[in-house]
């Protein structure tokens, strides 16, 4: 969750690696830090909290020197103070930064306490920086020491490592989380991601699990876990699909809400053929969905909610049972799996922990790997038999949005095409639900004008401790994505439910302080909706509906707010009705004065259980 930079450099790194945390603080932000090697000893600045109390220090004291190491964290161990922030030292010889979890750290500890290492933080990462000291000290050269000491290291990391006497050299290794290399000109990077050393370089390798590697001005050497010097492919990206820039808007989420339209037509166009209105025509499978007797699904939060809609639309566009599990519940349930069945992982990462796991249980269980991912040359992409890219670009904003309804998007192509694949739908119904999806980007820009209203409702909102959201069918999933919205930018407590469990308890909540937001399109089920809506009404519950014309007509509740969007095909309101629940929750947020983009004790990405 953590972000790593390293550069050697033949000018003074520490403002390139400054702009390169920048565009890593999205992965966590409670403190950073930076070393450079100085006149043959290692120097370091490190502020708790965000990059700019960095920036701050680093104006009265910058750093000089052409070899850095930077880090940004998410705390684990220990508090997210300045003494725990990393870069970590050790005998003034070493200095580590790490992202991840060293699962052995405390018997490591123990050890190097008793060989007379002093421990100057609480964090699992300090013990690295001491292992390699220790090696130093035993007569080993830097490699060496590095090697040894990562051989004995469990648990997930991504490192990079300096040396006091070495201003040429850089070590990283990477076991669980990514660690990318920039390819530079007479200098080299290390990353946690491509996007943090696009200023730099668009030339990347990814080490591989289990890879280190040793960085100069001019060679970059890699070896797998046996010590053997390995190749690793290079892969250019394209300059502009890595600017990370907010643009007019005042926060990334902001920007990011706003670019559905264009993200979600992009990702379509990808998988839909509208001229032959044909869905997934193009692609060739290494799997046939006739042949699926079940799908599974496992993502975690926002991505899982997208897989929930899609078992709402396998099941019933092609008839093919879905089970879709929390990732990191079904790493650990033991599911029997079928033969040659397909396993369908979703994230916007590609390097959610729990999500990869899930990912390598279905490859030993012989499963057929499929990902829908956001960020291209992830581990969760790597390691797929097939990718469906989301083509939404880099999403920054914590909490996901974009992200969020190219997901959706590409999986209703999926379920599509998996209808027709089996027989359930004929030519004529995938092409009318191939016009459907055409329309989504259109009606998604027309969601976006309704903004005005939902910063009246946001105000509202922002008064209230509890918040409850109701929905049904594939609007339930999209209740608890307006929950979980909430909760995370605003920190007011909500919960997404299923309207017609309401009854079964949850309905003891409503009064006239609790606001209900409705999710209800006017869809084969929307007269349940209604009937739960009144079950609300009747015991004074506020309540705040977001429907279609037809149902905003055919309404028997008065609610205290209305939002309308156009009639539109169903497939397609899961989509668009996320944008108003995203709305919602940013403008609370944005009222209550939260850190929209980067919320209390969340990162963007999660490589940590
Ligand atoms: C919520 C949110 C998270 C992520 C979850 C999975 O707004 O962003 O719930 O959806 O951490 O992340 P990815 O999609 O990267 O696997």
């Amino acid at each position: 969750m953590c972000g790593i930079v390293g550069i050697v450099g033949r000018q003074a790194v520490a403002p390139m690696i400054v702009e390169a945390l920048k565009r890593l603080e999205y992965r966590g932000y409670d403190s950073a830090g930076i070393a450079t090697i100085e006149h043959g000893h290692l120097d370091r600045r490190r502020a708790e909290g965000k990059l700019v109390n960095l920036e701050d220090r680093l104006r009265s004291r910058p750093l000089i020197g052409h070899t850095g190491i930077g880090h940004t964290r998410w705390a684990t161990h220990g508090v997210p103070n300045e003494s725990n922030a990393h870069p970590h030292f050790s005998d003034d010889r070493v200095a580590v930064v790490h992202n991840g979890i060293i699962e052995n750290f405390r018997e490591l500890r123990d050890e190097l306490i008793a060989d007379g290492f002093h421990f100057a933080s609480q964090t699992d990462t300090e013990v690295i920086a001491h292992l390699v000291a220790r090696g130093l000290r035993d007569g080993l050269a830097p490699k060496e020491a590095a090697r040894a000491a990562i051989s004995r290291l469990r648990g997930a990391f991504a490192l990079a490592i300096l040396f006091k006497d070495e201003e040429n050299l850089l070590v990283g290794a990477r076991n669980g989380p990514p660690l990318a290399i920039g390819h530079g000109d007479g200098e080299n990077y290390l990353g946690s991601d491509a996007i943090a050393l696009a200023p730099f370089t668009n030339t990347i390798t990814y080490l591989e699990d289990g890879d280190w590697c040793a960085l100069s001005h001019d060679g970059i050497d890699i070896y797998d876990v046996d010590g053997r010097p390995v190749e690793r492919a290079m892969q250019k990206f394209i300059g502009s699909s890595l600017l990370v820039d907010k643009g007019n808007h005042r926060h990334f989420m902001l920007k990011e809400i706003y670019e559905q339209p264009e993200v979600i037509s992009h990702t379509l166009a990808n998988y839909v053929d509208f001229v032959a209105e044909r869905a997934l025509a193009r692609e060739a499978l290494p799997f046939d969905f006739a042949g699926l007797e079940r799908i599974a699904i496992s993502a975690c939060g926002t991505a899982y909610l997208a897989g929930l809609v899609a078992k709402y639309w396998f099941e019933r566009y092609a008839r093919l049972p879905v089970d879709i599990d929390i990732a990191s519940e079904f790493r650990y349930r033991e599911m029997p799996m079928p033969k040659n069945g397909l396993a369908l992982f979703i994230s916007q990462s590609g390097e959610t922990a729990d999500t990869l796991a899930s990912l390598r249980y279905c490859r030993a269980e012989g499963q057929h790997i499929g990902a829908v991912v956001n960020v291209r040359g992830s581990t969760i992409a790597r390691e797929a038999d097939i990718v469906f890219p989301t083509l939404a670009g880099p999403e920054i904003g914590v909490a996901s949005t974009k992200a969020f309804t190219c997901q959706l998007s590409v999986l209703a192509a999926l379920a599509v095409a998996a209808g027709r694949a089996r027989g359930e739908l004929s030519a004529e119904a995938e092409a009318g639900l191939v016009r459907a999806l055409g329309e989504a980007p259109r009606f998604a820009n027309q969601a976006l004008k309704l903004e005005g209203q939902i910063e009246k409702i946001a105000h509202d909102l922002s008064k209230v401790r509890h918040v409850l959201y109701l929905g049904r069918d594939t609007s339930y999933p999209l209740a608890m994505e307006g929950a979980l919205k909430l909760k995370e930018i605003s920190y007011i407590h909500a919960e997404g439910y299923a309207a017609g469990e309401l009854k079964h308890g949850p309905i003891a909540l409503i009064d006239e302080d609790m606001p209900v937001v409705v999710v209800a399109p006017h869809d084969h089920i929307y007269e349940k909706t209604v009937s739960n809506m009144q079950e609300v009404a009747a015991r004074g519950g506020r309540i705040i509906l977001i429907t279609d014309e037809r149902g905003a007509a055919e309404c028997s509740v008065n609610p205290e707010h209305l939002l309308v969007l156009p009639d539109m095909p169903e497939i397609i309101a899961p989509i668009v009705y996320a944008l108003p629940v995203q709305l919602i929750a940013y403008h609370t947020a944005v009222i209550m004065g939260t850190d929209v983009d980067q919320p209390r004790n969340l990162a963007k990405s999660v490589t940590v259980e």
